[in-house]
């Protein structure tokens, strides 16, 4: 065959041969993207997703700081005993938000991406400060430090910089000028919850370290943790009636 006789010249041949790999792999990304743009459900549009709470965002910097990703994924893929263990596959939608996506490919310990409500608050934080204390075969590492201060002052300009990002806080009234006060909110017992609760629906609240006049980086990972998964009824999700993302 033709193609088999010319091709020592073009193994032989730098330029030919750098011209042969950039067609293929400008072939190979066109057959790979193109169907993405005509393909509705790339990301499809679910009721429900919202952006973090200010604490609960202030809770993923606390683990991302903490490498938890290290050991946990979160996606949980559509095959039939990932979804026996840990419910509904992950949709693109549930990460829209995530800058970083907190996907991960390594499961030293569960994925935690439906996690949300699955234990009680006190549980968190008891696992959290010595895992082995409610799982005594747990190898996972404690982190008793987190039961210091919080450091939010910094919270609105987190806002604001995801919202450049296209995290849509802008859109959400009064959510990055109260992002101090609905961060205090969601972790004081006391407080009025009105504003919280009409910009971030289904949001969970209460006292999450267990000290209710200090708000702790425990206060935020356990908001984080809490609503891992929670957002999206699956009770009423239809995947094929999801509509595109634009
Ligand atoms: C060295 C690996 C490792 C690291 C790092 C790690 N974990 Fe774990 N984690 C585990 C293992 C193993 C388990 C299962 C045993 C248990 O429940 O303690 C687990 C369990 C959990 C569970 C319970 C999940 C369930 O469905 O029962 C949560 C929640 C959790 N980890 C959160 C975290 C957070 C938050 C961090 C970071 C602050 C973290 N982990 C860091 C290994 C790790």
């Amino acid at each position: 065959m033709s193609i088999v006789r010319h091709h020592e010249r073009l193994e032989t041949s730098v330029l030919l041969l750098v011209v042969g790999i950039i067609l293929t792999v400008i072939i190979g990304g066109i057959v790979e993207i193109v169907p993405l743009f005509t393909i509705a459900s790339t990301i499809e549009k679910v009721d429900g997703v919202r952006p973090y709470t200010p604490l609960e965002l202030a809770g993923r910097d606390i683990y991302v700081r903490e490498g938890c990703y290290a050991c946990h994924s979160q996606m949980i893929r559509p095959f039939r005993d990932e979804l026996e263990r840990y419910g509904h596959y992950s949709l693109a939608a549930e990460s829209m938000y995530d800058h970083p996506f907190q996907w991960g490919s390594k499961r030293t310990g569960p994925d935690l991406a439906r996690v949300g409500g699955k234990y009680s608050h006190e549980w968190h934080r008891r696992h959290l400060i010595n895992p082995r204390s409610v799982v005594p075969e747990s190898v996972m590492p404690g982190y008793p430090h987190l039961m210091r201060d919080l450091d939010y002052h910094d919270i609105d300009a987190h806002l604001r910089t995801l919202s450049h990002l296209r995290v849509p806080y802008d859109g959400l009234e009064g959510a990055i000028e109260h992002a101090r006060e609905d961060l205090e909110a969601q972790a004081d017992p006391t407080a009025d919850k009105t504003d919280l609760k009409a910009r971030y629906p289904k949001v969970a609240t209460g006292d999450f370290d267990g000290v209710p006049d200090r708000i702790t980086e425990m206060d935020a990972l356990v908001a984080y943790l809490q609503m891992l998964g929670t957002l999206v009824d699956f009770t009423t999700f239809d995947p094929a009636r999801a509509g595109a993302v634009r």
